[in-house]
């Protein structure tokens, strides 16, 4: 890994995989030169440049007298706007004479052996200042006398940039961003196309792929989250390339708030992406001395499919996103009492639940919503963070003590970013909810967003927070989020400062999550947002797991893991077996096939394990002793997405894990509908060792031992899942939504 510096003033950020290459233009303007697969350094990149020979039509030049130099068809790496430029700027500043147009030029660099924090961001980081470079280039504007710094880093052994962008004002007057994205890339067009996560409430993180034509595609959100509907993600991938081959540049923002990623393809056929906090609703007056320091992303490379991308955000994340205690350490199978009870419980109900989980081997009882104040629905009680005592006569603290008594750790639900206006909480500051004076405010399921940009919001929430966790026998934590942003004004901000309330409510957010989870470091907190609404790093930063989707059907399940997976590790995502027929389908599927795909997540129960059928209880004993004598494969192998379920109509899904040292692997496979006078199922293997032999036992497989290339090339064969001609009589094996799971083993010499 190395940044070399030419003496023309070309960077190349260089290790095993990649090279990043940037220059200093001739009139000051950073321009962008390569990103993509390692180059050997040499002395000049020059042939890289795109200026053309003769004058760009009507299009303005730069330099006075000499032709082809125009930004408008030039790579730039952080193109402002005014100038000659009229693709889409990656910020814009107001001026106090009304004006926008700027000009920041090359100022200075500095190359650093270590990863600066981003303060009051989540930022990826590193540990050993061994494996890590880091370049900041400061551009500044004479006029403004404002500075902009970006920074690069790079890594030993990932394929992975990081990237960010910081401005300073040390002028007399204000500067008003009116954007200030986190990254820029104009590259050239290789027959690339967009791919990005994109959803609904139950539908989350569906994989879209998009042609590019000469125009611009936006994905972005305005929800004051990141969000179900689009995840802060895109990618372009080269037209051919699959799971397994071809070129794809991932691009991922660590941020949980409004957020834009802009793809435009220009006249010349470069494309320009670019992403950050969205520029909607969005300003920020900078006084002077006043910094900005606008969210990170990470940029990865793969040029050997998808799954390779995927599996560098995987360890990036898992060893340099997420911190703290569990990080390294095997997560507790949990039983959630949501959909088993929704607000009906009581004491005596959530200790037959524990005890009955308890009996088959679960680890972790959590409580769910509708243990506080007023809260026996959804129309009151939020907010009011003191145990009801209706239901819980010995509140919270009591049952803590006795869940943990019966062997079990005690997990709780919280909600903290919002407000019922039937609360304690609203009745004595209603001014605290996100509103604006003499407007009434919009609902969403009864509740109202608490201003988190305010301290003293965050100091109530600190204070009633900390006193159960310290008070109760606390283990884990729930910390969901169940709408999204509107009547967007906060009473402590003037009236030109109100663009910043966002922004100011997610580092409220992250600074809350930072005090708690700093203070209370064993807890294992998980993060939620209606389901999947706020799936990011930004999160995983706080939160090394994410309740994934509220939908909770096996076979819904398959899509949403599937393209959730295309980003974060599996070991992130709360999975969880539920009863039947589905709450959000309707659909029954088998307690197998349920916990067939939970496994491959943060699993757990979320159903009334009193209320299942004894066979289905004995079944549910093996899943948990399956999970727990393959935990560390499950949570810390390598996944590989084998079979799409967004391709071939949706008739089967398959994915593995794989250990490191390949000597064992567990494969997940679904058929969705079941099919009359089949053929044999088939599967290949990717990922193994070519040269182990492995052992597969499995009554449907023919055949026992089998080398990794031929796992991986012939792959095996096997009897059609869900319609078993060799026995008719097993209903176990018929019909539909049926699924396998094979254990492969190293056969040691
Ligand atoms: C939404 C979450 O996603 C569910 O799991 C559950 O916690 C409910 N909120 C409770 O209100």
């Amino acid at each position: 890994m190395n940044i070399y510096v030419n003496s023309n003033l070309e960077f190349h950020l260089q290790n095993n995989y990649i090279s990043y290459i940037i220059k200093i233009l001739e009139n000051g303007d950073l321009g962008h030169l390569y990103l993509g697969k390692r180059l050997n350094h040499k002395d000049n990149f020059s042939n890289m440049l795109q200026i053309f020979e003769h004058q760009v039509p009507y299009t303005p030049e730069q330099i006075d007298g000499v032709s082809g130099f125009a930004l408008d068809s030039l790579k730039q790496e952080f193109p402002g706007a005014g100038t000659g430029d009229y693709k889409e700027p990656a910020y814009v500043i107001l001026q106090d004479n009304g004006s926008r147009v700027t000009n920041y030029k090359f100022l200075k660099y500095e190359i650093l052996n270590e990863k600066p924090p981003l303060k009051g961001l989540p930022h990826t980081y590193i540990l050993n200042n061994d494996e890590v470079k880091t370049l900041k280039i400061t551009l500044r504007d004479e006029l403004l006398n404002s500075d902009i710094t970006l920074t690069y880093s790079i890594y030993k052994n990932f394929p992975i940039i990081t990237r960010s962008s910081s401005i300073v004002n040390n002028g007399e007057k204000d500067l008003t961003l009116e954007r200030f994205l986190s990254f820029n890339l104009d590259i050239v067009q290789k027959n690339y196309e967009l791919l990005h996560l994109s959803g609904a409430w139950a539908r989350e993180r569906n994989i879209i792929t998009t042609p590019i034509n000469q125009n611009r595609i936006v994905i972005d959100s305005k929800r004051g989250a990141s969000s179900s509907n689009s995840n802060p993600f895109i990618a372009l991938k080269e037209k051919n390339a699959d799971e397994f081959k071809g070129e794809y540049i991932g691009i991922n923002l660590v941020y949980s708030g409004n957020f834009i990623g802009q793809v435009e393809k220009d006249h010349y056929d470069n494309i320009r992406i670019n992403m950050g906090i969205n520029p909607f609703n969005f300003s920020w007056i900078l006084e002077k001395g006043e910094s900005f320091q606008a969210p990170e992303v990470v940029i990865n490379y793969s040029d050997s499919g998808l799954n390779t991308l995927s599996q560098n955000y995987h360890n990036f994340y898992k060893n340099h996103l997420i911190r703290g205690v569990w990080k390294d350490k095997a997560r507790p199978i949990l039983i959630n009492n949501w959909e088993a009870t929704y607000f009906d419980f009581n004491e005596e109900k959530i200790l037959q639940i524990a005890k009955k989980s308890k009996e088959l081997g679960v680890e972790l009882f959590v409580l769910d919503d509708g243990w506080f104040g007023t809260r026996n629905g959804d129309t009151s009680g939020l907010g009011d963070w003191w145990s009801n005592l209706d239901k819980l006569p010995n509140g919270v603290e009591g049952l803590s003590k006795k869940i943990n008594d019966l062997g079990l750790k005690f997990g709780l639900w919280f909600e903290p970013e919002m407000v019922n206006p039937d609360s304690e909480l609203y009745k004595n500051n209603p001014h605290w909810a996100l509103s604006v004076p003499k407007r009434k405010p919009t609902l969403s399921r009864n509740q109202l967003t608490l201003d988190l940009g305010r301290s003293d919001v965050r100091e109530y929430l600190y204070e009633k927070i900390s006193t159960i966790l310290k008070n109760s026998k606390i283990s884990y934590i729930k910390w969901d989020m169940n709408r999204n942003m509107t009547d967007i004004w906060s009473g402590v901000l003037e009236a030109k400062r109100q663009g910043e309330v966002a922004h100011r409510y997610i580092l409220g957010v992250y600074e809350l999550m930072d005090k708690l989870t700093s203070e209370f470091p064993n807890i294992l907190f998980e993060s939620c947002a209606g389901g999947g609404n706020r799936f990011d790093p930004g999160m995983l930063y706080y939160m090394p797991q994410i309740w994934t989707s509220d939908n909770t059907d096996a076979i819904e399940r398959l899509k949403i893991q599937y393209g959730t997976s295309i980003v974060y590790p599996i070991s992130s995502m709360g999975a969880h077996v539920s009863a039947v027929p589905n709450h959000q389908t309707g659909r029954i599927t088998s307690i197998k096939t349920r916990a067939n795909v939970a496994f491959f997540g943060a699993f757990g129960y979320e159903l009334d394990l009193n209320k299942i059928t004894l066979k289905e209880a004995e079944e549910v004993k093996k899943q948990i002793e399956f999970f727990k004598e393959n935990r560390r494969l499950l949570q810390f192998g390598t996944f590989y997405r084998i079979e799409s379920p967004f391709e071939n109509g949706f008739q089967k899904t398959s994915w593995a894990v794989i250990n490191e040292d390949k000597s064992e692997a567990i494969i997940g496979v679904y058929r969705v509908l079941s099919i009359p006078n089949p053929n044999f199922d088939y599967i290949t293997i990717p990922g193994l060792n070519p040269n182990f032999k492995y052992k597969i036992t499995d009554e449907d497989i023919l055949g026992e031992e089998f080398f990794g290339d031929e796992l991986a090339n012939s792959g095996i064969k096997f009897r059609k899942i869900g319609l078993d001609v060799h026995d008719f009589n097993s209903l176990e094996k018929l019909g539909d939504f049926r699924s396998k799971l094979f254990k492969i083993s190293k056969i040691n010499p």
